[in-house]
Order: C-alpha cells, then structure tokens, then sequence
C-alpha cells in the first residue's frame, strides 16, 4: 500500500506525503493542488469543525430528502425548468459535473447534468401500467417528448449569498438529446454513418484533463433494441422492451452504448468507440506523465466486464487499446484484432471488434462481474475503487466495492490485485452500493441504488435500509472506516451525480425518479420536491453545510489538534 501510495504521488509530481494529494484534475474540476486558503487553516476554525459530530441518519422511508445534522440542501434545477428561451432541464438526472468559467472563481460555472431516462407517464402521458405492449401504443409525438427529455443538460450556475441558482438564457445553457447530431470519433463509419442521432441512457460520466465532459451511454438497448449473433455469425433484431421508438425512428441500436465527450463551451460533442460499446456506467480517466490517457469504464450489466482504455498517443480517445479485466489472475486482455487470433477467427475487423466488445472480452477469459457501476481512483492510496452493485442471479443482493491495485502502482500497468474493499450488506449498513466520490481529505462518499420495486418490501431483502441513501466512510479520526448515512431519499428515488465544487464546500447531488412507483397521478407515491404541483419531480440539489467542511477538513483536524 505504502509503495503504491509513493508510485501515486510521483506520478502526481508531488514530494511529500502526509498531505492530501489532489490530482490535478481528477478529484473534482476546477479543483487545483493548491491548500485551501490559511483563514480556512485557522486554529479557532478547526476547533469549531472538531465540534461538529458526524451522526448516521436512522434508516427512513419518508417521502422527502433528509440529512443528517450539520448538511443542508436546496434545488438548483428541476424537471422541466426553462434554462434558455429555447430549452427546458431533461427528466430522470444522474451524473453531475461542474466547471468553473474562471478557475480563480469557483461559485460561478457550467454544470453538466446527465439525464438518463424518461418516466412515460410524466414526460409523455402515457401509462405503460394500461398497456400489455408498451412498444405498440405510442405515437410519434409521444415518442418525440421522451426523446427530447434524455441526453443532458449545460446549465450555468452562480452561488448568490450562499444559494445556488441557474443563470437563465446564458449562452452557454443548452440541451442535448436524442436527437442531437454527434460525430463518431472514428476512421470507419458504424452502419454507414460517422455522425450518428442522439445520445440516450445517459447514467454516470466523468470529466477529461482538458476539461471537457464525458457521459456514458449505459442501457441503450431500453430504446432501439440491440442486435444479437447467432453461433454463425448471423445478425438479428432484438426490439427494445420498453420504448419502442425505432417504430418511428429507423436509428440501428450500434449507434448508442458509448462514452460521449461534451464540450462545456460550445456543446459539440462525439463518441468515443476506441472505448468499446457496452452498458457504460462511467468513464474516469487518468492523465500520465507523458499525457497519455487511461480511462476505466465498466459494464452495469449481470456477469459483464471492467475494460480500461490506454492510449498511444497524448490526450487521445482513439489511438491505443482497450482491455477487459480477468480479476481472477490480475490480468488486463487486449481487445486487439490484429494480435489476438481468436478474436480474428470471430470478427471480421477492430471495428467490430469494439461493437460486439462483451463478446470479445468472454472470448479472451474475462471475468464475471457483479455489475460494475461507478469508478473512482483513491486519491491518496492511487487505488482504484469499482462499485458492484448486486448481481441477483447469483444471490449477491447487496454488492461489494472492489479495490484494484495495478502492479506498482502504475495505470498503465497490464498486471493488478483485486480484492473486496468493502461489502454491502445489514453488517455495515448500506446495500447496492452505486455512484462514488472522493472529497478534498479522501473520504469516501456512496450512494445506493436498491430498485424501487424492491425496497421497502417485507418479502425482499432490503428491507432494513428503507429508502435509497447517501453515506460516507471518513478516513480520518473516531470514525474512520465506519459507513455513515448521511442522507436519505425521497419515495422511490436514487440518490445520483455526487459532485463537489472545487472549493469543496458544496457537493451537487442528483435527486432521480421520486415517485417512480406512482401508478395514478392523482396518488403519486412521493411529491418531492413539494413545489406546489403535487408531482414528483426529479431535481439537482446543492448540499452544504458545517459537516462538508469538517469532512473535507479531517485530515488537517486530526494532525493539527
Ligand atoms: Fe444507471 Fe448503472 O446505473
Ligand atoms: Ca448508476
Ligand atoms: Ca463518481
Ligand atoms: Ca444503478
């Protein structure tokens, strides 16, 4: 650990140890390895810190957004929202991301919200609980107000006298949609195309060293089908479930299920299909010494995979190669056409090769996943931390967090140790562990994602944990290791899109599918944000408070008292 912890921080740049390390742009955006400023280093202020006491909310399953003393919380946007004269905020948000216009400023700056799926009977009157086929019952203008409440949001935001709020009309507020034009940022065209329609499933993300956003395309396949093979080789259809809208829009399923790069300025953004298609969770990414690019990415699907992408070349998504782990002999396998004979015998090209990725890393011995969700890189121990969520085909309810450490500490390594960081479960208080995020001390922030027909169910096993929640594992004092609930869910809804501002004091907090459950909408199972209407909403929210700095401060209130 200790030598993984030197490795880390050489790579950093950095001297010492004993002090917080924060990756030049990893952590947080806009976040720079410069200590908060000495007032905030004061001893009084300390001491004051010292005295705020970190207590776990008790399990809950009030309809509303709790938090537990020390935190409080106000929406920035929700559903529907004019943010231009143009656009409005998009349904079901998840992955959030700011950055600041101005890095010496940062309350001012553009935040990037995914918006990942739509609840047809808010978004598009439709009750999928009336109809046997949901796929057969829609009309095109239905269809269309899905797919314009998907993609993602750019919203500037301000934080006035300690509130957070949108500028409304500012140039850089945009939408995108299901039926944005994105370019493919790759050499061959994907079913005769190189600029494809929309971005949809837009779940978790991360951000790029040159400040730009990444959002991941996860369950695509909800929306225009997916195609399969047979042992032959021989292509077939399968129709999407659910949404059914390939019956108005002819878009072929290889279009969707990538990493999609936004740029915050102007919009414009691109598919990344050196990265693979999959069910991407999400996509943080590491800058080498030498600019090179290491991205992790995982697959939210039962028994799928972790890949990591590492380039050739500085600051590329394109050139270089993808691998997918065997967690089992710590080893990273190429997705290689060119070098690996069996993925030559079964596909015609690296092209497809990376379209048909879940089948080519089984054919290469990955290994079996208890869906990989989110990813983040320990910013102290360099470790890399995987969220499992649950598998239940093979009785994992609860899940785990799975630690992986690269041979001597090195991204790029093609060697690694996996083992369990920490497991879900009534023992230590949290289930189906989701999004992840490290503070500016290193301590480890969770979400759960337990589905909403299962909780609160005497006959289920998440019962005792009541409603999707927030927690915390300090690093440092009293209660290092201990999982601390810090924050409870509205009915039915997952808490999503941890993200702290770079001061650190504010974590933006996604608030998804409230009421999610409701089958009438004159008895909606939860009316959060209660904003008059009676219907639930999903909202971005800003939490702050006394417990955000003392978190962020641990590390200094430990070894200057
Ligand atoms: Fe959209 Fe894997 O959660
Ligand atoms: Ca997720
Ligand atoms: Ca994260
Ligand atoms: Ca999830």
């Amino acid at each position: 650990m200790e030598y993984n912890r030197r490795n880390f921080i050489s790579f950093l740049g950095k001297a010492s140890l004993g002090v917080m390390i924060t990756p030049p742009f990893l952590i947080r955006c806009g976040n720079t390895t410069t200590p908060p400023n000495t007032e905030n280093f004061s001893e009084e202020n300390l001491k004051r810190l010292k005295k705020i006491v970190l207590e776990s909310l008790a399990p809950s399953d009030k309809d509303d957004l709790l938090l537990t003393n020390g935190l409080d919380y106000h929406t920035i946007v929700k559903w529907g929202d004019k943010i231009s004269n143009q656009d409005t905020f998009g349904f079901n948000n998840d992955f959030t991301c700011f950055i600041p216009l101005d890095e010496n400023n940062p309350k001012d700056g553009l935040l990037w919200v995914n918006h990942e799926y739509v609840n047809p009977l808010y978004v598009s009157d439709f009750n999928y609980r009336e109809h046997e086929d949901p796929t057969k019952h829609r009309t095109k203008e239905q269809v269309d107000k899905e797919m314009y409440d998907v993609g993602g949001s750019i919203v500037r935001i301000k934080e006035v006298n300690g509130m957070w709020e949108i500028v409304e009309n500012d140039p850089h507020n945009r939408r995108i949609t299901g039926k944005t034009p994105i370019e493919l940022n790759w050499d061959t065209p994907i079913k005769g195309k190189n600029t494809v329609i929309g971005t949809l499933a837009n779940c978790s993300g991360g951000i790029t060293p040159w400040k730009t956003f990444i959002t991941c395309e996860e369950n695509y396949d909800g929306f225009f089908g997916e195609t399969t093979y047979d042992e032959n080789n021989v292509a077939t259809h399968i129709p999407s479930e659910y949404y059914g809208w390939e019956n108005f829009y002819d878009y072929p399923p290889e279009h969707y299920g990538w990493v999609v790069e936004v740029n915050p300025k102007d919009g414009k953004a691109q598919k990344h299909i050196a990265l693979g298609r999959f069910a991407h969770e999400c996509c943080t990414l590491y800058e080498l010494e030498d600019k090179r690019i290491v991205a992790y990415t995982g697959d939210d699907r039962n028994n799928e995979h972790l890949y990591k992408f590492i380039s050739s070349k500085p600051s590329s998504l394109k050139e270089g190669t993808l691998y997918v782990a065997d967690t089992i002999n710590g080893k990273w396998l190429a997705l290689d056409w060119e070098n690996q004979p069996i993925l030559k015998r079964k596909f015609k090209n690296q092209t497809e090769v990376l379209i048909r990725a879940r089948e080519a890393a089984k054919l290469l011995g990955a290994t079996a996943l208890n869906r990989p969700e989110d990813i983040e890189i320990d910013p102290i121990t360099g470790n890399i931390l995987v969220s499992l969520t649950n598998n239940k085909s093979k009785n994992d309810f609860h899940g785990s967090i799975l630690k992986i450490e690269e041979t001597h500490g090195a991204f790029d390594a093609l060697t690694f140790k996996a083992s369990t960081y920490i497991a879900g479960g009534e023992e230590n208080g949290f289930s189906c562990p989701d999004n992840l995020a490290f503070d500016l001390s290193g301590n480890l922030w969770i979400t759960s994602d337990m589905s909403g027909s299962a909780m609160n169910k005497e006959d289920k096993p998440y019962m005792p944990f009541k409603n999707n929640s927030l927690f915390v594992i300090p690093r440092y004092g009293k209660d290092a290791g201990k999982v601390i609930r810090v924050a409870s869910a509205p009915k039915d809804a997952e808490l999503t899109g941890p993200w702290f501002s770079p001061d650190g004091k504010t974590l933006f907090l996604s608030v998804q599918h409230p009421g999610e459950q409701t089958e009438d909408l004159d008895n909606p199972t939860s009316k959060w944000p209660f904003d008059g209407d009676n219907i639930p909403k999903p909202a971005v929210v800003a939490i702050t408070g006394d417990l955000i700095e003392k978190m962020n401060k641990l590390n200094q209130i430990e070894s200057n008292l």
